[in-house]
């Protein structure tokens, strides 16, 4: 029997809540297997930590999570701590010491939910966004000078790299490869940003002669807005720089209903180092601790992770399970105008989990 080493990364805010209630799917996933299970090992880093010991994760943190098989991450962010300290103290700690360059953010009107779109029905709205991970405009680069005198000075500098560039588009063709539409949109803002743009989309050119079976096209990032909301079925799977995907799957989520039920992969795709799985939604501290989270972006994050391990049959069973749940009103939390709370969205996965139906499903 496979165990599978899982590191859990609650974070702050909601991530507290939402990272068991996947541990707690997780088990019950394991509860019906007989050839994998997995062991848990739980790091308190986040805001509570970054109080006690000035920094947001051990300096030796990295070492600690290297030879997991993935990590489930719940969310940094602390109205205590400027959001730069939490966010480089920890996830892109992470994202970029284990070089996680491929982020992926699937996004479907999941049954049950409606999204704001009036002419949009749930199966034009079908996208995958892969999102640049590791340099463009979160590189980190820039600086500041003569700082508090009127003079002063800061750059943010968008880094883009040929090899950092082709191995994000030919990540992006060989997803796109994988979906039944084979069409892939690739996010560019070429008019404007005529350097680094430029050469993404010479490499884009260069990389979609690997793949002739897939239909590519380029698409302005500003335009791009505008065409997932007029024309969701002409997009499928897109790929875009670290900063236009940032926005992008934002959009994507909030047409899908909720940023609460979008989920996050960051994935080293050549599998040097564990990947990291989280829900999209942030700390949301005007909700903490009440229970009401919705655990939904946590679970099909899992379904991402158990997809990412290789065990597609639990995958499956854990999606038609979510999508049962989704599809009862009753079921629902409050960003989705609903009364449900975490545990109750969390028991009534894993009831159907242990029920047969869930494992007709996995069978098919
Ligand atoms: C995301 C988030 C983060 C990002 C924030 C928390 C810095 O918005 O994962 O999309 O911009 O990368
Ligand atoms: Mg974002």
């Amino acid at each position: 029997m496979k165990t599978y080493r899982i590191a859990t990364i609650p974070g702050d805010g909601i991530g507290k809540e939402v990272v068991p209630a996947g541990k707690r799917v997780l088990e019950a996933i394991a509860a019906r297997s007989n050839d994998f299970g997995f062991e848990f090992e739980d790091f308190d880093w986040g805001g509570d930590y970054y109080r006690q010991h000035g920094v947001m994760m051990p300096a030796d943190g990295l070492d600690a999570i290297r030879d997991k098989d993935a990590i489930l991450f719940g969310s940094a962010g602390d109205p205590h701590i400027p959001d730069h300290v939490t966010l480089w103290g920890l996830r892109l700690k992470i994202c970029q010491g284990f070089d996680q360059y491929a982020n992926v953010r699937p996004t479907r009107i999941l049954p049950g939910i409606e999204g704001p779109l009036k002419r949009c029905s749930p199966k034009d709205l079908d996208w995958v966004i892969v999102r640049e991970n590791s340099e463009g405009e979160y590189s980190g680069v820039g600086g500041r000078a003569h700082q508090g005198h009127p003079i002063e000075v800061a750059t943010d500098v968008s880094l883009m790299t040929r090899a950092g560039v082709e191995r994000i588009l030919r990540f992006a063709f060989r997803l796109a490869q994988s979906r039944p539409r084979k069409l892939l949109t690739v996010i560019t803002k070429s008019n404007a940003q005529r350097h680094a743009m430029v050469m993404w989309d010479e490499i884009a050119l260069e990389v979609s002669k690997e793949f002739p079976d897939v239909t590519w096209g380029k698409e302005l990032v500003d335009a791009a807005t505008a065409r997932m909301v007029n024309r969701p079925a002409s997009l499928d799977t897109l790929v875009a720089t670290n900063l236009h995907a940032d926005i992008l799957s934002d959009l994507a989520a909030a047409l899908a209903g909720s940023l609460g039920i979008a989920p996050t992969a960051n994935l080293d795709p050549e599998r040097r180092y564990p990947s990291m799985f989280e829900p999209i939604h942030g700390s949301a501290f005007d909700i903490m601790g009440k229970g009401l989270a919705n655990p939904i972006g946590t679970f099909w994050s899992v379904v991402m992770m158990l997809e990412h391990l290789g065990e597609r049959g639990a995958a499956r069973a854990l999606m038609t399970a979510i999508e049962h749940v989704t599809g009862d009103p009753t079921l629902h939390t409050g960003d989705l105008g609903g009364k449900a709370t975490t545990a109750q969205v969390t028991e009534a996965v894993c009831a159907l989990l242990a029920s047969n139906s869930a494992v007709t499903s996995e069978a098919a």
